[in-house]
C-alpha cells in the first residue's frame, strides 16, 4: 500500500515536472525525447553540456562540458554509432591538479569543440577558457590536442585571437579542409570569425567581424553552398530568442533571416540555447540542431534539446517535437 502510494506520488511529480526520461528500451525503436533526462549506456545521466559532435569513421563522439552543481570539471566525451545510445568514454580533457595551470580547478572550460586535422593526424579541441578564480574576465580561447578522439587531450595554450576577447565559440571545418573559430568578442557585442592555421593550433590574421548584434552561442551548418548561422542573445543561462543568418561566404556579408524556431516557447528557443548543428553522415541535407536547456541551480542537470532542421521554401525551420526519430528525415 505504502509502495503504491509512493509510486503514485512520484509518478504525479514526474508528470507535473515533465520529467520524462530518455532511457532507450531494447524493445521499442529508439527515439529522442527532447529535454528529457538522457542516460548513457551505464545508466548514468549524460554530462556533456555546451557540446559538439565529431564523426570518426562510423562513430560519433560527443564532447561537452562536464559540470558539477556549478563547477566546471573538464570536458567529457561519449561515443555512439546511432546517436541514441551513448557510451561514456571518460574525460577527454581533465582539469589540472597543478594550481599554476591555466586549466586548474576554479576556472571554466566551456563549449568545447573538436575537429580532426588530416595533415597532422591530430584531434584538435578549442574551447572557451576562463582562468581560475577570475569569473568571466579572461575571455580566452583554449587549445588541446590528442592522437585519439577519446584523448585524454593535452592542454597546449590559450590566447585572445588577434587580441580580441573570446567567449562563446564554435569551430567550423569547411569542405576544403580550412577551419575557423567563430567567437563572441568585445564583451559579446561582436561576433567574429578567424581562420585557423593549417595545423588548427593557432589563429591567423584573417579575422573579421560578422556582426555587432550582441549575440553568442554560435552554431553553423552549410547547405547548397550557403552557410547558416544560429546564435542566441546574451542573457546568461536564461533562454532568449534565437536568430538565423545566412551568407555565401564565411566572411560575410551575413543576412538576417526570420527566427527559425516554431512551436511552444519558440521565441525563447524552446527554453534552450544553441550549441551545435550536426550534419548526418548517411543522409544528404539532414541536420540536427542541438541546444542546452540550462539549469543554473544545478548545471549538471541542464538538459539537451536536439531537434531536426527542416526546410520550407528553402529556409531552415526548427519545430518543437517532444519525441522524434531519425527516420523522420526525408530520404
Ligand atoms: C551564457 C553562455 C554560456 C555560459 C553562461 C554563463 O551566455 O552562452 O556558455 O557562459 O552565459 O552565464
Amino acid at each position: 500500500m505504502r509502495f503504491l502510494f509512493t509510486s503514485v506520488i512520484l509518478g504525479t511529480i514526474a508528470m507535473l515536472s515533465g520529467c520524462q526520461t530518455q532511457k532507450q528500451s531494447p524493445k521499442q525503436p529508439p527515439q529522442f525525447n527532447t529535454g528529457a533526462l538522457w542516460y548513457d549506456t551505464n545508466h548514468e545521466v549524460i554530462n556533456a553540456h555546451g557540446g559538439g559532435l565529431l564523426l570518426v569513421n562510423k562513430t560519433y563522439f560527443w564532447y561537452g562540458e562536464k559540470r558539477g552543481t556549478s563547477a566546471s570539471e573538464g570536458v567529457s566525451v561519449y561515443s555512439s554509432k546511432d546517436l541514441y545510445h551513448w557510451k561514456n568514454e571518460g574525460l577527454a580533457l581533465p582539469k589540472s591538479n597543478d594550481p599554476n595551470s591555466e586549466i586548474a580547478v576554479g576556472g571554466l572550460i566551456e563549449r568545447p569543440k573538436v575537429i580532426y586535422n588530416t595533415k597532422t593526424k591530430k584531434y584538435v579541441m578549442w574551447f572557451h577558457l576562463e582562468l581560475p578564480n577570475q569569473g568571466y574576465k579572461a575571455a580566452r580561447a583554449g587549445i588541446a590536442i590528442s592522437d585519439t578522439p577519446t584523448g585524454p587531450f593535452r592542454y597546449l595554450k590559450s590566447f585572445r585571437p588577434n587580441g580580441n576577447m573570446s567567449r562563446d565559440m564554435t569551430l567550423y571545418l569547411d569542405d576544403d579542409g580550412s577551419a575557423y573559430h567563430i567567437y563572441s568578442a568585445r564583451e559579446n557585442y561582436d561576433l567574429r570569425i578567424v581562420k585557423l592555421t593549417d595545423d588548427y593550433l593557432d589563429a591567423t590574421q584573417q579575422d573579421s567581424l560578422l556582426f555587432s548584434n550582441h549575440r553568442e552561442a554560435p552554431a553553423i551548418f552549410k547547405k547548397n553552398h550557403l552557410y547558416y548561422l544560429i546564435t542566441s542573445g546574451c542573457t546568461g543561462w536564461e533562454p532568449n530568442q534565437a536568430s538565423l543568418h545566412v551568407a555565401s561566404s564565411l566572411f560575410g556579408p551575413w543576412k538576417l533571416l526570420d527566427d527559425p524556431m516554431q512551436g511552444p516557447l519558440a521565441n525563447k528557443t524552446f527554453g534552450g540555447q544553441s550549441t551545435y548543428i550536426l550534419p548526418l553522415k548517411d543522409k544528404k541535407n539532414a541536420f540536427i540542431f542541438m541546444a542546452d536547456k540550462w539549469n543554473p541551480k544545478d548545471l549538471k542537470d541542464s538538459r539537451y534539446l536536439w531537434l531536426p532542421i527542416e526546410f520550407e521554401n528553402n529556409q531552415p525551420v526548427i519545430k518543437w517535437q517532444e519525441q522524434w526519430q531519425l527516420s523522420s528525415y526525408n530520404p
